[in-house]
Order: structure tokens, then C-alpha cells, then sequence
């Protein structure tokens, strides 16, 4: 299938002043990894193939599979294995948000109708799992290590949305428990993004640990943010509903900043959060005060320093338009918040 059914390629994220070179290689790579996941998301059931392809076509940012051909950039590139291992992480990653939407009871997913709310759970469910199994066969192409890799990590991304549904242990400290959720749910799967760019343009193990823990970093700091993104900006700008994670209960780091501030609204901020919030009115007073309250920037800032320390790790490289663009992304990771 050509790229005419394709989404057009999205804005490349804070990219446009990295080196012209560097953006040709990304660019035409991406549009390799749009193909990719065309062709290989197939089905002989049309509906199957209706469901798996309607959130591919939606779009969305394509970060891991742009921070996988960024992470190329430092060795031989655009290998064909490293655009197979972009077109899986992005595979998985849709694949986690079927089944996200689905727990979150989400109606709006990269602008469109969510799948469960267009379909229904079912649909939702087994489209997510249609899409995971593709991803495994793509990167079983890619050799026993990559199939490993990818196992460990959708366990890890599993393992991090459990606990945030199971919520922090009697005296375990929210913070600390919020923060190693986040990097455990989407830290992982970005840190296996770069570690995968690494490995398949032919990168040092030294380079390719950096670009594993970069991506740690960095994707918990992208999860801060999107969690900023859903008390701060309109749906329009998002694609998402905001408010889902108050809905679901979830307390997120903006949240928990608030609700530990010494202020006038805390006590009523405090009633509103000690649950699940369903009422739609209760939904708009509590993303009020959370937009009015410090919790905000102060978990900006937190998004700040994760992205701070992302861009120290890329010291391990010698100056190059490649780190030069992973600044670039790090900064943009920051500035969407904003
Ligand atoms: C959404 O990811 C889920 C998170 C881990 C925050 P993205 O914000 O990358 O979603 P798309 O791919 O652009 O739709
Ligand atoms: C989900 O986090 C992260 C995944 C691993 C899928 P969120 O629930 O915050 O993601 P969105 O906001 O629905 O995209
Ligand atoms: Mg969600
Ligand atoms: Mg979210």
C-alpha cells in the first residue's frame, strides 16, 4: 500500500533546526516506517483490517519511531533492520493504547473517536492484541536478542500500568511510587526505541547503553508531561479528552504536588481527589483549581530535570548533528508542556 492512505508525516518534534542532512535521513526514514506499518498491519478479514489500520491512519506523533531513527543517526543510519525495529516499537505502542483506552474508558484517542468508543471493548481488545502479534512476528526478522528485548520490555510496561492501577503500598510514598510507574510504563518502551536504533546501525555498546538510557529519561519525562497536557490544554491540542486521568482515579505528579501544597483550595482539591471523579461538574471545578494551583509548574519543572538529565547522558557522544537533535527532542519533550 502507498503512502496515499497514510496520515501525512507529523511535524518532526522541535526538529526544525537540526542539521539538513540529518532531517533528509529521518524524514525519508519515517516515510519507509509508514509504509512498513501498512503493509505489514494485514489482515484477509477486512474488518480486522479496518479496526488495526484505523488508529495508524489517525496518525499521532510517531516519537519512538523517529527517537529509533534518530538514535541510528550516530552510526550507518537508515539500515533496514532499523526501520523493521521503528515500525514494531510503534506496532506495540499502538498496540498498548487500544488496551489503554479500554482501562481508561477513553473516547478520544489522536483526535478520532477512540476504538471503544467507535467499536466497543471487544473490538478494542483483540484489535490491540491482533497488533501486538504483528509486532512480535516483526521483530522475530530481527533476530533472538530483538525478540527478547521486546518480550522484556512489554513485561515491564505491563508490570507499570498494574501498579499504577493497584496504586502506591501502605506507606510507600506516592511520589517516588508515581515516578517509577511512569518510567516503567513509557520510559521502557522508549528506552528499547534507542537501544534498537543503536544496535541496528551498527553502534558501540557504550552508545547504544546511552541511547537505552536516554530514552529511560526521556520517556519519563514525555509521561509527565502528557500528564500535564491532561489537566493544561484543550482536547483540540491533544487529541485526548482532558481530565481522563481524574476520571480514572489516577493521581498523577501534578496532582500529587498539588494535594501536598499548603493552600486555600487543598482542602477542597483533597475532597474532590479522594476518589475517582465522575460528575462532569466535579471533573471541570477540580481541573480548575489543579490548573490554578503551583502543582502545575512544579511538575514541570520535574518534567525539566528528567530532560536535563536525558541530555547529560548524550555527553558520552563527540559533538554531531545526531546529539544535536536528541537536544533538540529533549527540548521539545519540555516545551509542550508550555
Ligand atoms: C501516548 O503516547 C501515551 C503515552 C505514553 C503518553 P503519545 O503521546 O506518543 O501518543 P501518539 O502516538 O502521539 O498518539
Ligand atoms: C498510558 O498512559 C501509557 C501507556 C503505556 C499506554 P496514559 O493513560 O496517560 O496515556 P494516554 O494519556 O491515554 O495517552
Ligand atoms: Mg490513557
Ligand atoms: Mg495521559
Amino acid at each position: 500500500m502507498s503512502n496515499e492512505t497514510a496520515a501525512p508525516l507529523p511535524a518532526l518534534l522541535g526538529l526544525d533546526d537540526a542539521d539538513p542532512v540529518l532531517l533528509k535521513a529521518v524524514t525519508e526514514g519515517l516515510a519507509q516506517v509508514e509504509d512498513l506499518l501498512h503493509t505489514v498491519v494485514h489482515s484477509d478479514v477486512e474488518f480486522v483490517n479496518q479496526a488495526a489500520l484505523y488508529l495508524v491512519k489517525a496518525g499521532g506523533k510517531r516519537f519512538r519511531p523517529l527517537f529509533t531513527l534518530l538514535s541510528a543517526q550516530f552510526a550507518d543510519g537508515n539500515t533496514d533492520a532499523v526501520i523493521t525495529a521503528a515500525a514494531a516499537v510503534e506496532l506495540v505502542h499502538l498496540a498498548t493504547l487500544y488496551h489503554d483506552d479500554v482501562m481508561d474508558e477513553a473516547t478520544m484517542r489522536r483526535g478520532e473517536a477512540s476504538v471503544n468508543a467507535r467499536w466497543d471493548n471487544t473490538v478494542a481488545i483483540l484489535t490491540g492484541d491482533f497488533l501486538f502479534a504483528h509486532a512480535s512476528r516483526l521483530v522475530a526478522t530481527l533476530g533472538s536478542d530483538a525478540a527478547r528485548i521486546i518480550a522484556e520490555t512489554m513485561g515491564e510496561l505491563v508490570t507499570g500500568q498494574m501498579r499504577e492501577t493497584v496504586g502506591p503500598r501502605n506507606g510507600e510514598d506516592p511520589v517516588r511510587h508515581y515516578l517509577s510507574v511512569v518510567a516503567q510504563k513509557t520510559g521502557s518502551l522508549i528506552a528499547t526505541a534507542g537501544r534498537y536504533g543503536g544496535m541496528y546501525s551498527g553502534a558501540g555498546p557504550e552508545q547504544t547503553e546511552a541511547l537505552f538510557r536516554y530514552g529511560d529519561l526521556i520517556g519519563t519525562a514525555f509521561q509527565i508531561s502528557d500528564d500535564v497536557i491532561d489537566i493544561a490544554s484543550p482536547a483540540n491540542e491533544s487529541g485526548k479528552t482532558p481530565g481522563t486521568d481524574l476520571r480514572e482515579g489516577v493521581r498523577t505528579l501534578p496532582m500529587l504536588y498539588a494535594l501536598a501544597f499548603d493552600g486555600p483550595d487543598t482542602p477542597r482539591l483533597r475532597e474532590l481527589l479522594s476518589g475517582p471523579v465522575t460528575e462532569d461538574g466535579a471533573v471541570y471545578e477540580a481541573l480548575d483549581l489543579l490548573r490554578r494551583s503551583p502543582g502545575l509548574d512544579q511538575a514541570v519543572h520535574t518534567v525539566g530535570e528528567y530532560a536535563g538529565r536525558a541530555r547529560a547522558v548524550l555527553d558520552v557522544f563527540p559533538p554531531c548533528p545526531a546529539r544535536d537533535a536528541l537536544e533538540l527532542l529533549a527540548r521539545y519533550v519540555v516545551a509542550r508542556t508550555r
